[in-house]
C-alpha cells in the first residue's frame, strides 16, 4: 500500500477561487495564448479569418486570397494577389521520389494515411527543412499548401491504376484540384464549390488538430513534424474525419424512408451519435454547414441521382437534429455533415474527405505555429495524480 496525494500537495489543481479541485478535462475553455488569426461567435453562428467574415470571403474571395490573408494578416492587393498566386502555383510540382512512394504503397491503405506519409517524406526531401526563419517558414508554408493537394491526386489516379495528371499553372488552386483528379477542367459550380470549400476548411481558431502543431512547435521541433502530428489529429472521427463518416451514415440510412427509423434506433438508443453533428464552440447552427448546404442543394437539384439521395437523406436527418438535439442540447450539425455530398457531387471518393480538409487547413496550423513559436513558449500542461506514491516495491519472486 502506498500513500494517497492531499489536494494541497497538488496546488496547480487548485482553483484559487472555490479552493477546490479544478481539472478541465479535453482542455475546455482554456485559453491558450492571445490571437489576431481567427474569431469563432458560437452563440451567433459567426465565423472571421482576421476579422473577416467567412460569409463574405466564401462570397467573394478566393482560396489563393484567403492564404495570403492568414499569412501576412492583410488582404492583398492586385499586384500582390497576382505575385502570391503565382508563386503558389509554381510550388505545385512534386518531387518525383513522392509519385515513386505513392507507386509503392499498399492499394488500400487509408488516404489519410497515405498523405501522413507522403508529407513527412515530403519534408524529408525540403533542403530548406531546418530553416526556421520568418521567409523560411513562410517558403514551407506555401510548399505545403501548394502540394498537397498534388498528393492527393496523384494517390486517387495512382490507386485507380490511371496516369497522374501535371498541374495546370493557367488553372486557379481549387480548379487545378479537380483538373489533376479527373483529367478534365470543371465546370464552373464545380470550381467554385471547391474554392469555397477550400475557403471554409482553411481555419478554425485552437482545435485539436491546431493544438497539436503548435505542441509540437513550441517544443521547437521542425515545420514538417508539427504538421504530420496535426495530420494525425484531424483524422479522428470525432475531427476532420467526420467528413467521411458522416456520409458512411447516410449510406447506412440508405432512404429518405429510413431516416426516423435509424435516429430511433441508433441516436434516440444513444447507440451512436450522429456524425457531422456537435461542436465544442458553436451551440448553434454552424456557419461554414449553412454554404456547404447550399451548395450541396445546388448540386442535388443539378446532378440528381445518387447526390439528390444523399440531399434528402441528410436534410431530414437535419430535421431531427435540429428538433431534438439542436432545441434541447444546443448539439447542431456542423460543416462536415455536409461538405461530403459538396464532394460526391464532383466524383470525389468518400474515403478521400478528410485528406481535402488536410489540403484546406495546412494554412491555418502553419499560420498558428508561425504566431505561436513568434513568442514562444513549451506547452506543459499538469495532471492531477490520483494515484498512491511510496509503494513497497516487491522483489518479482515474491508478487
Ligand atoms: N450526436 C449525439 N449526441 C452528441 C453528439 C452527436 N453528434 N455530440 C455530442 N453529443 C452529446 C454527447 O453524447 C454528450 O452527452 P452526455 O452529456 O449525455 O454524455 C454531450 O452531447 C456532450 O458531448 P461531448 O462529447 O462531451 O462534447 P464535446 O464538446 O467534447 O464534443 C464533438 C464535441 C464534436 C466531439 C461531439 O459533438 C461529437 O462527437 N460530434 C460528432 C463528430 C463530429 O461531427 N465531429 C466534427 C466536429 S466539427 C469539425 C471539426 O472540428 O472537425
Amino acid at each position: 500500500m502506498g500513500k494517497k496525494l492531499s489536494l494541497e500537495d497538488q496546488p496547480w489543481c487548485i482553483d484559487k477561487a472555490t479552493g477546490k479541485l479544478v481539472i478541465n478535462k479535453g482542455v475546455e475553455n482554456v485559453c491558450i495564448d492571445k490571437s489576431t488569426i481567427c474569431y469563432i461567435d458560437g452563440f451567433h453562428s459567426k465565423l472571421y479569418y482576421r476579422g473577416y467574415s467567412i460569409e463574405e470571403l466564401a462570397q467573394k474571395s478566393t482560396y489563393e486570397e484567403v492564404v495570403y490573408l492568414l499569412l501576412y494578416d492583410k488582404l492583398p492587393n492586385k499586384r500582390e494577389l497576382t505575385d502570391f498566386s503565382g508563386w503558389m502555383s509554381e510550388e505545385r510540382d512534386i518531387p518525383r521520389e513522392i509519385d515513386e512512394l505513392l507507386c509503392r504503397m499498399p492499394r488500400d491503405v487509408e488516404p489519410m494515411e497515405v498523405l501522413r506519409t507522403a508529407t513527412s517524406y515530403l519534408g524529408n526531401l525540403d533542403p530548406g527543412r531546418h530553416d526556421t526563419s520568418r521567409d523560411g517558414m513562410f517558403r514551407k508554408t506555401i510548399r505545403l499548401v501548394a502540394k498537397i493537394p498534388t498528393i492527393i491526386a496523384h494517390w486517387h489516379r495512382i490507386r485507380n491504376n490511371q496516369p497522374v495528371v501535371d498541374p495546370d499553372p493557367r488553372l486557379a488552386h481549387a480548379e487545378n484540384f479537380l483538373y489533376m483528379m479527373h483529367c478534365e477542367k470543371p465546370d464552373q459550380l464545380s470550381a467554385k464549390a471547391m474554392d469555397v470549400s477550400f475557403i471554409l476548411l482553411a481555419e478554425h481558431e485552437m482545435n485539436a488538430s491546431a493544438f497539436t502543431a503548435v505542441v509540437i512547435a513550441s517544443t521547437l521541433s521542425d515545420y514538417y513534424s508539427a504538421i504530420v502530428g496535426a495530420i494525425g489529429a484531424l483524422r479522428g472521427p470525432l475531427h476532420g474525419y467526420a467528413n467521411v463518416a458522416a456520409m458512411r451514415q447516410f449510406e447506412e440510412i440508405g432512404s429518405p424512408d429510413n431516416v426516423e427509423k435509424w435516429y430511433k434506433e441508433n441516436i434516440l438508443t444513444g447507440k451512436k451519435r450522429v456524425m457531422g453533428a456537435g461542436h465544442r464552440v458553436y451551440k448553434t447552427y454552424d456557419p461554414r454547414a449553412k454554404i456547404f448546404r447550399d451548395y450541396a442543394r445546388q448540386f442535388a437539384d443539378k446532378v440528381g441521382g445518387k447526390v439528390k439521395d444523399f440531399y434528402e437523406i441528410a436534410s431530414k436527418l437535419e430535421d431531427f437534429v435540429m428538433r431534438e438535439l439542436c432545441e434541447a442540447r444546443n448539439i447542431c450539425t456542423n460543416c462536415d455533415f455536409w461538405s461530403g455530398i459538396v464532394y460526391y457531387a464532383m466524383n470525389i471518393p468518400i474515403d478521400l474527405y478528410c485528406t481535402l480538409f488536410v489540403a484546406s487547413r495546412t494554412i491555418g496550423w502553419s499560420a498558428h505555429i508561425l504566431e505561436y513559436i513568434a513568442d514562444n513558449r513549451i506547452i506543459r500542461p499538469r495532471l492531477y495524480y490520483d494515484g498512491e506514491i511510496d509503494k513497497e516495491y516487491i522483489p518479482i519472486e515474491k508478487r
